[in-house]
Formats: C-alpha cells, sequence, structure tokens
C-alpha cells in the first residue's frame, strides 16, 4: 500500500505538536513537509517548534520550512495565553539541531503540488491559512492538482473560542479562509463542533505518561499545561486536543461522522469577523463545499494517538 502524501501546514501549538507525532507515527502517511505558518505563536517560534517535534519523533528528515508572519491583510493575533509564550509551553523544551530548509514554505507547496502528480497529495493546515491562501493566490495552477484539503477551523454549534463568533484559526486570517472555502477543492473540516468531544481526561494523558517514552511523556507534560486554559473556560474534564483530528481523520476516517454542507466565511462584519456559517439546515441554495465534522469516537481516537505516538 503506497503511503498517502501530505503537507502540513501548522502553528506549533501543544496541539498541533501531538497531531505532528501522530502523522510521523504512521506509515501510512508520507510527510513530504512541514510548513509553519504564524498563528499561536509568531513564526520564529513556530518554525522553531515544528524543528523540535521533528527531532522529538527521530525525524531530522523531514523538510521544515518558515512560511508567512502574518495574515494576508490584518495584524497577527496569537494566544500566548492558551500556549504560553514559547508556545509549546509545559516540558523544558531542547534548542532544535535540526537545520530549516532554506526557502520560503509558500514556494515549497507550490512547486511541491506542481512536481508531484496530479490528485495525489493532500493539505492538513493545522492554523490560520495563510500559507495555503498565499500559494492558491500565487499560483491557481495548483489549485486543482490538490487531492483534498483536512483542516481544523472553525465552528458552528460549538460557537468561537476567540471571539463568540469565530475559532482561532480561522479568525486570525478571515481573508485567507475566504479564499480555502471558496476553492473548489475538497474539504474535510474538523471545527469545535468535533474536537471539543476529543477531550484530555486523565486517563487518556497517564497513558501517554504510561508510555515510558520521551515522546510519551512530551506529550504528557503539553497536554498537562495546555488543558489548564480550557479546563478553567469551559469548566470540562478536560482540554479539546484540536489538530490531532485532522491526521486520525486520514488514518481512520470511520472515527469521525459530519455532513456535507456548506461553509462561508465572514469577512466583513466586526462582530462575526471569521465566523464559519455553515447552511447546517440547507436553508440556502449555496451548494455543499465542505464535509462539516460534528462526531467523533473518542475512545478510539486516544487509542489510535497512543499507539501511534507509542512507536516513535
Ligand atoms: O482553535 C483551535 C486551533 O487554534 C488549534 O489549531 C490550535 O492549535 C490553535 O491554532
Ligand atoms: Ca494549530
Amino acid at each position: 500500500m503506497t503511503a498517502r502524501k501530505i503537507i502540513i501546514d501548522t502553528d506549533p501549538g501543544q496541539d498541533d505538536a501531538v497531531a505532528v507525532l501522530l502523522a510521523l507515527g504512521s506509515p501510512e502517511l508520507e510527510v513530504l513537509g512541514i510548513t509553519a505558518v504564524a498563528g499561536n505563536v509568531p513564526l520564529p517560534l513556530t518554525t522553531k517548534n515544528a524543528l523540535i517535534v521533528c527531532e522529538l519523533a527521530g525525524r531530522t528528515d523531514v523538510k521544515v520550512f518558515a512560511g508567512c508572519e502574518a495574515p494576508l491583510s490584518r495584524k497577527l493575533v496569537t494566544a500566548e495565553h492558551v500556549h504560553g509564550k514559547t508556545g509549546l509551553d509545559g516540558p523544558q523544551l531542547p534548542t532544535p539541531k535540526m537545520a530549516l530548509q532554506d526557502g520560503h514554505a509558500v514556494d515549497f507547496i507550490i512547486e511541491t503540488l506542481r512536481a508531484e502528480p496530479a490528485g495525489t497529495v493532500t493539505l492538513c493546515p493545522l492554523g490560520p491559512l495563510t500559507n495555503i491562501a498565499t500559494a492558491f493566490s500565487r499560483a491557481p495552477d495548483i489549485i486543482s492538482r490538490v487531492q483534498e484539503i483536512v483542516l481544523m477551523g472553525g465552528a458552528y454549534f460549538q460557537v468561537g473560542n476567540i471571539t463568540p463568533a469565530a475559532e482561532f484559526n480561522i479568525y486570525v486570517d478571515p481573508e485567507a479562509a475566504d479564499i480555502v472555502f471558496k476553492s473548489g477543492i475538497r474539504i474535510v473540516v474538523m471545527p469545535l463542533d468535533v474536537t471539543h468531544k476529543a477531550l484530555t481526561t486523565r486517563p487518556r494523558v497517564e497513558a501517554f505518561r504510561a508510555l515510558g517514552t520521551e515522546p510519551g511523556r512530551m506529550v504528557a507534560e503539553w497536554t498537562d499545561f495546555f488543558e489548564r486554559f480550557d479546563k478553567e473556560k469551559y469548566g470540562s474534564e478536560g482540554a479539546p486536543l484540536h489538530d490531532p483530528c485532522v491526521i486520525a481523520y486520514l488514518l481512520k476516517p470511520e472515527l469521525f461522522e459530519g455532513r456535507e454542507v456548506n461553509v462561508m466565511v465572514e469577512t466583513n462584519s466586526e462582530l462575526t469577523l471569521g465566523m464559519t456559517v455553515a447552511d447546517w439546515w440547507r436553508v440556502t441554495d449555496r451548494a455543499p463545499n465542505a464535509l462539516f465534522m460534528g462526531d467523533v469516537n473518542a475512545d478510539g481516537f486516544f487509542a489510535l494517538l497512543t499507539d501511534r505516538i507509542g512507536r516513535l
């Protein structure tokens, strides 16, 4: 079975880090490259954090590129209040030794999509969509060559987490998200509606620690840190592990349930900027453009995560 080719676009972030480890621990996937984008923390940190995660996985062969340092047309909004000032607060972090690739992440996305056979590369955005939208705008010919986009972002029934109406990844760069959702590419969306059901309960975190490996220890310490904010905010028994849902879908789509709906992004109203307006009850004639997930088998999700991280 040939491995599925993916590019992970990411703003690590503890949950991004777990998603990258899941991908690198899964032989079903071939990570062609990791492209860092500004989001949870500024670009120099998301780039450094992507290198740290690859080294933690023992995968210094993975190509990591720095991408866009700010949204298409807005000031960057970051989330240190959730992820800490490094973006990977929790455990002591090593200084990465592996080299960053020369060249810009957007050029890597364009060149890779042109070089690989059409329809064989899946894009996995885990942060603001600035890199992806910039690549599409700069090289429209690559749009039809993308196999699928599986992204973490948006919310509908779970409303917003950075404003009352918007989820962080979409809110940071709504214009970029608008370009992606209007691209015509097959999109699978992991919104807060589903990620809020993937909670890091104590037994699940202890299962990571019980792996007895450095990746297992780091993941447990990242989730210990990461969950403090969400448990306080939501009063929940753990934090939503957002980004690994993207990779888990590629590995076991049967863990998830959703609905094909039309999704549009608010880019004008200050009140609802970045809202993903999902036509859940099909009250418009707007054609469905996304598989919008609403449910996950959480036990199956964490079992997959623990198994794969245990292989690193
Ligand atoms: O709203 C959750 C998303 O924002 C996740 O991708 C998290 O890493 C942050 O980027
Ligand atoms: Ca992220």
